[in-house]
C-alpha cells in the first residue's frame, strides 16, 4: 500500500469513530506513523514487525538508537506470542492489565530488531484506553510506540501537543481527548528472584507491592536500567526548578494550598496532579514565554503514591536548569 510521509506535510486528523479507527489501522498496516491516544500519554505508533516503520519512529523523535521501545497489544495471548510470560508476570498481568503497566519479559524475537534495541528482553503493555484498544484490535498485530514527543521533551497528553511538536512528522493523529492517567506506565522487570521497578509511573509502587510484595529498586544514578531513563528528560523550553522560595521572574506552578499562576491540583489530589502534569508543563512554557518569565518554579509534591512518579518527571525536567 503506497504510503509516504512526503505526501502528508500536515497530518491527517482522525476522530473517535468507526472511520477513524479503520483509517488508523490502515495507516499502521501501510507502514505509517500514527499518534495514538492511550490512558497514560499519546504514543507515536508503528507496526512493530516492520523495520522501516520502526526506524521512522526514531527519526521522527530524534531518538538515540539504543533506546528500546514498548510494544502494545490488545490481549495476553498476543503478549505470549511475543514474549515469555513467567508466573509472576501473569500475576501482575491479571492485576494491572489493561492499564498503565509495562512488563519487561524474555523476548521471542518476533518484532523488528530495532524495537528491542539489541536487548534479549521486550517491553510490552496492554493499554486500557478504549480507542487504543479498538485500534489494536482492528490492526491485529504488535504496535511499537514511545511517547509522541521529540526526544527529551515533555510528553503529550492531548492531540494538540502532538500536532504542535511532531505535526509534520506523523502521518495521522487520532484524537482521543485528554489522557486520564497522564504519566507514562510503570515499568517492571519480573525476574526470578524479585520484581524490579525500572520506572515509576501511572501505577503507584504501593499498589504493585500489595500484589507481589516488596519491589527491588535499582535506580542508582548513572546506572541506567531502562535505557530511556536518562537524567535529562521531560525538559520544558524554559528552565524549571522544584521547590524553594518564589522569586521575581518565576512562573509558579502550585499544588494544594500552595498558590501559583497555574496549579497541578488545587485540591492537593495526586491523581489529578498526575493527569494534569504534562499539560500544565506545556501551558507553563507558553505562559512563561508570553510573560517574559525567567523560569518555571514547581511547588514540592509529597513523595508518596503517584507523587513519586510526578517527582521523578519533575527532577528530570529540572536537571538542565540545575547544571
Ligand atoms: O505509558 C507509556 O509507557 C507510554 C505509552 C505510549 O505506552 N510509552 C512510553 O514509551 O513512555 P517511551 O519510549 O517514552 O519509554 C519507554 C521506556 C524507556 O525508558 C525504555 O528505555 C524502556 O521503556 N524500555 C523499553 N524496552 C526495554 C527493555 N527491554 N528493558 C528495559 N527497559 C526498556
Ligand atoms: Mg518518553
Amino acid at each position: 500500500m503506497p504510503h509516504s510521509i512526503a505526501d502528508h506535510p500536515h497530518p491527517e486528523m482522525l476522530h473517535d469513530d468507526v472511520a477513524g479507527v479503520a483509517r488508523a489501522a490502515e495507516v499502521l498496516r501501510g507502514g505509517g506513523l500514527l499518534a495514538l491516544p492511550t490512558e497514560t500519554v499519546y504514543g507515536l505508533a508503528a507496526d512493530a514487525r516492520n523495520p522501516q516503520a520502526v526506524a521512522r519512529i526514531f527519526e521522527a523523535k530524534g531518538r538515540p538508537r539504543f533506546n528500546p521501545l514498548i510494544v502494545h497489544v490488545a490481549s495476553v495471548d498476543q503478549v505470549e506470542e511475543l514474549a515469555e510470560v513467567t508466573p509472576v508476570a501473569r500475576k501482575l498481568a491479571e492485576a494491572f492489565w489493561p492499564g498503565a503497566m509495562t512488563l519487561v519479559l524474555p523476548s521471542r524475537g518476533k518484532v523488528a530488531d530495532l524495537v528491542g534495541g539489541g536487548l534479549d528482553t521486550l517491553a510490552v503493555r496492554i493499554p486500557a484506553h478504549p480507542l487504543a484498544r479498538k485500534v489494536l484490535e482492528a490492526f491485529g498485530g504488535p504496535v511499537a510506540a514511545p511517547s509522541a514527543n521529540p526526544s527529551g521533551r515533555v510528553s503529550p497528553t492531548k492531540a494538540a501537543h502532538v500536532a504542535d511538536s511532531l505535526g509534520s512528522k506523523v502521518d495521522a493523529i487520532l484524537d482521543g481527548g485528554s489522557c486520564t492517567v497522564g504519566l507514562e506506565s510503570t515499568i517492571l522487570a519480573p525476574d526470578l528472584r524479585a520484581v524490579r521497578l525500572l520506572r515509576e509511573g501511572g501505577i503507584a509502587r504501593e499498589a504493585i507491592e500489595a500484589v507481589v510484595g516488596p519491589l527491588a529498586t535499582d535506580l542508582t544514578p548513572g546506572r541506567v536500567e531502562a535505557p530511556g531513563q536518562m537524567e535529562r528528560h521531560y525538559a520544558t523550553q524554559m528552565p524549571l526548578v522544584v521547590g524553594g522560595e518564589a522569586r521575581s521572574g518565576d512562573l509558579v506552578i502550585g499544588f494544594g494550598s500552595a498558590p501559583g499562576d497555574l496549579t497541578l491540583s488545587a485540591k492537593g489530589d495526586l491523581l489529578e496532579a498526575a493527569a494534569n502534569l504534562f499539560s500544565v508543563l506545556h501551558d507553563a512554557d507558553r505562559l512563561a514565554m508570553a510573560r517574559g518569565a525567567e523560569r518555571i518554579r514547581v511547588t514540592d509534591i509529597p513523595e508518596i503514591g503517584l507523587g513519586r512518579a510526578i517527582n521523578d518527571r519533575l527532577r528530570r525536567a529540572a536537571f538542565q536548569a540545575n547544571q
